[in-house]
């Protein structure tokens, strides 16, 4: 197995903030909604293609990041239900960047253990973006490590609307009963189902918004927002993240 995936007692030697954070309390579930790389590519006068080809840089430096510190599940927001309002050309750069990071990556990522998940509905996707999500799953659903989950034609109004239509099928057809329909019912009918809910959402860029990201997900969730674009977010940005998350107190709504 190729070891690209550091051990924490070497990432700890790389950045001094690493030995301030609590190993024993490495959120579980990270999310986060990638952002600015139009930005960090007019700031340097090239196309916008070219931000977002920067940006895969970071997913990669990022994913690693994750499995090293223990993470069990980081989910990226890599196209939502409204990125199809962008020119045709972003869009298909878009989505050609997948497909190049899918078969780049999928070696690497598959040797340590890392599962490749997608959520959203990718039946609108190219044909060959949906073949490379379900073959990179496929051929990852029993690997043991980190789940990353790529949110693609994702939105969380979208979901829960899913969730709804499911759910009246399954009444209807009498595989439900009104009174069985509580939270944890409600979870199984998400693209996240069986999975922790995000503890701490990471906004780069310098947005202080959701954007339709994992609505019914994100109840209790933490917030993180940096002025840095995506492009330039690095694996020290994710672990004052961390450290800041950390030192929170997550009440749930209760008193402490
Ligand atoms: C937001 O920046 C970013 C996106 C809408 C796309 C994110 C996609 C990638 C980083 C690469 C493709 C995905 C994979 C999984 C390989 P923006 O364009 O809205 O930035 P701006 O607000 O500065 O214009």
């Amino acid at each position: 197995m190729r070891n690209f995936f550091l051990n924490s007692k070497k990432v700890a030697k790389d950045n001094d903030i690493v030995n301030d954070i609590d190993m024993s309390n490495i959120p579980k579930h990270i999310a986060i909604i990638m952002d600015g790389n139009g930005r960090w590519a007019k700031e340097r006068k090239l196309p916008r293609a070219l931000g977002h080809k920067a940006g895969v840089e970071t997913i990669r430096n990022i994913v690693k990041a994750c499995n090293n510190l223990g993470v069990h599940y980081l989910t990226l927001y890599a196209f939502s239900t409204e990125n199809w309002k962008r020119p045709k050309e972003e869009v298909n750069s878009l989505m050609k960047l997948l497909v190049e990071y899918l078969k780049k990556e999928f070696e690497e990522l598959n040797d340590n253990n890392v599962i490749i998940n997608h959520i959203g509905d990718i039946s609108k996707l190219p044909d060959v973006c949906q073949k490379e999500l379900n073959d990179a799953y496929n051929n990852t659903k029993n690997n043991t490590g980190l789940v990353l989950n790529l949110a693609l034609n994702y939105g969380g109004r979208d979901e829960i609307i899913k969730a709804f239509k499911d759910m009246y099928e399954d009444l209807q057809n009498r595989k439900l009963n009104k009174d069985s329909i509580n939270s944890e019912l409600i979870e199984k009918y998400l693209y996240t189902a069986g999975m922790p809910d995000p503890d701490i959402i990471i906004r780069p860029s310098g947005e202080q918004r959701l954007s339709n990201f994992l609505l019914w997900q994100c109840a209790y969730s933490e917030f993180w927002y940096s002025n840095i674009n995506w492009p330039d977010f690095k694996k020290e940005d994710l672990i004052r993240a961390i450290y800041d998350y950390q030192k929170r107190e997550r009440r749930f709504g209760d008193v402490k």
